[in-house]
């Protein structure tokens, strides 16, 4: 089968990205057998890591605790064969002004150097530059939109697929433009038709091999229902993207084991008709902010083997740093500890047993 490849790398050992990750195939024909190759079962195992909402900034002691979070995972073992990461790798691009979103892509390369492993690239909403009503960058600037994180990262195509140990992998783009006034663009949660009829084509090109699949914006996110609000929608636009449906229907029939998703910094782990989606700690918790998203700071490990996953959400240590003016981070993270500490006093007071009167 003819497929067109680019890679990338970047790997502690390496001052600057070079090539190895298998980049976005061109869609297969209709006809295309998947190659024999493609239908060997895997037999191997090995574990990688899902890295994602680093949200890189120079405040709240962000470069520390992400080399610390980096740290943590150099420090694994078994070893991860790869860092799989899920998107706003930098804290934001779409209302901050350019010098300081340049200085944050500058400082996420710089600390991700320290990884033992290589890694892939995935775009998050707030990895883009501008495409938002509250842009700081005009939109004729040459590197408004992915360009400017994309160049810097040596990074070719936004979506992409690559191999590894006779398991597939399939990393999608949730960050979809659309033409909003003045040349403006608008940032949409979704993949688009484009991606999705490539994403068919790039799972039918796999064959039988197990195949995991990762995007920012998740499939499932279930924040309505996680927070107890009825006024919360399903569908809110912000937090699930909007062609869910659409690519659900896709997992499903390329039989795809687990969608890795992002964005929602909460941890939540969903079933449905044979995909596993799973969404996983963010790496600055509450954007550095503390816990009070309800997920402390992490990153998930993924276990392959055979053609069975198994994942495990984990924590690294790291307390916020919040700045003296930053009072509603504060009063969040008072109240995630209150709930926390009156979960533990329920649960002594039960475990005790009623008392007799
Ligand atoms: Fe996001």
């Amino acid at each position: 089968m003819s497929v067109t490849r680019r890679h990338f790398l970047t790997t502690a050992a390496a001052a600057s990205a070079t090539a190895f990750l298998p980049v976005r195939p061109a869609p297969a024909a209709d006809s295309s057998p998947p190659s024999p190759e493609s239908q060997a079962p895997s037999s191997a195992s090995f574990s990688f890591i899902h890295l994602t909402d680093q949200h890189i900034t120079a405040r709240r002691h962000a470069p520390e605790g992400y080399a610390k979070c980096i740290a943590a995972i150099n420090a694994l073992s078994p070893a991860p064969d790869f860092v799989l990461m899920g998107g706003d790798m930098v804290f934001d691009g779409c209302y901050t002004a350019k010098d300081d979103y340049t200085n944050q892509i500058r400082l996420f390369k710089e600390i991700t150097r320290g990884l033992k492993y290589p890694w892939h690239p995935c775009l998050g909403n707030h990895d883009v530059l501008g495409w938002g009503p509250r842009e700081k960058v005009a939109p004729t600037d040459p590197v408004y939109g992915k360009k400017m994180i994309m160049d810097a990262l040596e990074w070719h195509e936004p979506y992409y697929s690559f191999d590894h140990k006779g398991w597939h992998f399939t990393v999608l783009d949730s960050a979809y433009p659309k033409k909003g006034a003045n040349g403006a663009i608008i940032q949409e949660p979704r993949l688009g038709p484009e991606q999705l009829e490539w994403l068919g084509y790039d799972l039918g090109a796999a064959g039988d091999r197990p195949k995991i699949a990762v995007v920012h914006v998740a499939a499932f996110c279930n924040v309505g229902q996680i927070s107890g609000n009825p006024k919360h929608l399903a569908m809110d636009g912000n937090m699930v993207i909007w062609d869910t449906h659409e690519l659900r229907t896709i997992l499903e029939r390329h039989n795809v084991k687990l969608l890795l998703q992002g964005h929602s910094h909460r941890v939540e782990d969903t079933f449905w008709n044979g995909t596993w989606y799973v969404t996983s700690p963010a790496a600055s918790g509450a954007w550095w902010g503390g816990n009070w998203t309800g997920s402390d700071p992490g990153y998930t490990v993924v276990r392959c083997e055979g053609d069975k996953v198994t994942w495990s959400h984990e924590s690294y240590p790291w307390e916020a740093h919040l700045e003296a003016k930053e009072a509603v981070e504060r009063k969040r993270i008072a109240e995630q500890q209150a709930k926390r500490a009156e979960q533990k006093r329920l649960l002594a007071l039960e475990r005790a047993g009623r008392k007799q009167s």
